[in-house]
């Protein structure tokens, strides 16, 4: 079988996770071509993979014959990056968020359809093989009704984490810990939910990363249309990253997950814990969830198989619109507001 011919455009801090997960894949894929601003970065992430070409030239990687690219440039830059490698015909997987507005996701939408070529949204947590076995309890109805869920993230980002030229910035970054760290977690818990977002509540602030014009904390009261109510909280500011938090509770029972580990507790059955199969210490990079190479096969298996790639965009444009659900509300003293796509 031909292997995949991929390539990848910014080699910055999340790239040491593919450089890792494609090494471990050489059977299935080349590496042809890195592609950063920063001709270095492409340098250092393109000597790993033997022919592989290094460029600051984005037009060198449009012009070559390729399967599929990976998008992990800062996120005003993935409706412009994902476009181009739409239009020059790859396929193509980006990291989140899919974009920073509603309007720029639906235009990379548009794109993959007219020109028939597919786009995947990295949500690597939802791989967690707790959370995978949360959904079919959820689904199965095993769980019962949910009557509701929370989430809480607690992280630490120094000021020098936004001493570069996107992140800290509404126009660049689209936002602060909401957009960036904390939604995964309301990734998650909609995964989980099975059902989408009536309303939100939300406050944000800036309070101690105050060199931003981001929020650096915010909070939500997410009302979901199967009636359950999700308290989200979230902070950049803490001394510490402690573990993400989130539980769901059912009629029958809670899930509580605690960074990768998933504790279930059911009516009448002992609890049990369904563990992680992804070392969280795999990895040079220090970042929730260690999934990057699950979700990366699984991309290609799909492909291979003519089949949706991981994550279908609408879905990850729906994640996206409770995000700026968050920012409407938060940024107009907490009105309730409707997610602008649901
Ligand atoms: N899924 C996760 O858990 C996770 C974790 C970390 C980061 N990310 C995502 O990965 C993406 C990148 O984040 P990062 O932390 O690696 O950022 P980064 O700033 O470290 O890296 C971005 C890279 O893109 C390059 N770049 C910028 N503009 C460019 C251009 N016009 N052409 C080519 N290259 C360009 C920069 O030089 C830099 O090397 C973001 O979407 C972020 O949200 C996801």
């Amino acid at each position: 079988m031909d292997k995949f011919r991929i390539g990848v455009i910014g080699c910055g801090r999340i790239s040491a996770v593919y450089k890792k997960a494609f090494e471990s894949m050489s059977d299935i894929l080349e590496v042809r071509i890195a592609v950063d601003k920063q001709k270095d970065r492409a340098e250092a992430f393109a000597a790993t993979f033997p022919g592989c070409i290094a460029s600051d030239d984005l037009d060198d990687l449009l012009s070559m014959q390729l399967d599929a690219v990976h998008v992990l440039t800062p996120h005003f830059l993935h409706k412009p990056h994902v476009e181009a490698c739409l239009n020059a015909g790859f396929n193509v997987l980006t990291e989140k968020p899919i974009a920073t507005t509603i309007e720029d996701a639906e235009s990379m939408i548009r794109t993959a359809g007219q020109t028939g070529r597919q786009l995947g949204v990295i949500f690597q947590n939802r791989y967690i093989e707790g959370i995978q076995e949360a959904k079919k309890l959820i689904e199965d109805g095993t769980l019962g009704k949910i009557r509701g869920a929370w989430s809480h993230l607690a992280w630490h980002r120094p000021p020098s984490y936004y001493q570069c030229d996107w992140k800290g910035s509404w126009e660049r970054e689209g936002g602060g810990v909401v957009i960036d760290q904390a939604i995964h977690s309301i990734d998650l818990v909609r995964y989980l939910m099975g059902c989408e977002v009536d309303e939100i509540q939300a406050h944000i602030a800036r309070r101690v990363l105050t060199m931003i014009e981001v929020e650096d904390e915010a909070d939500a009261a997410i009302r979901f249309s199967n009636g359950a109510v999700y308290a989200f909280s979230a902070c950049n500011y803490f001394v510490e990253n402690s573990p993400i938090r989130i539980e769901v509770a059912g009629e029958n029972g809670t899930i509580l997950l605690t960074e990768s580990v998933v504790d279930i507790s059911l009516k009448d059955r002992e609890p049990y814990r369904v563990e992680p199969s992804c070392d969280p210490n795999d990895s040079h990079v220090r970042y929730w969830g260690n999934y990057h190479a699950v979700q990366i096969a699984d991309f290609y298996s799909k492909l291979r198989d003519g089949k949706t790639v991981p994550w279908e965009p609408y879905d990850a444009l729906r994640t996206l619109a409770v995000v700026l659900g968050i920012y409407e509300s938060g940024k107009n003293g907490g009105v309730p507001v409707v997610p602008a796509v649901r």
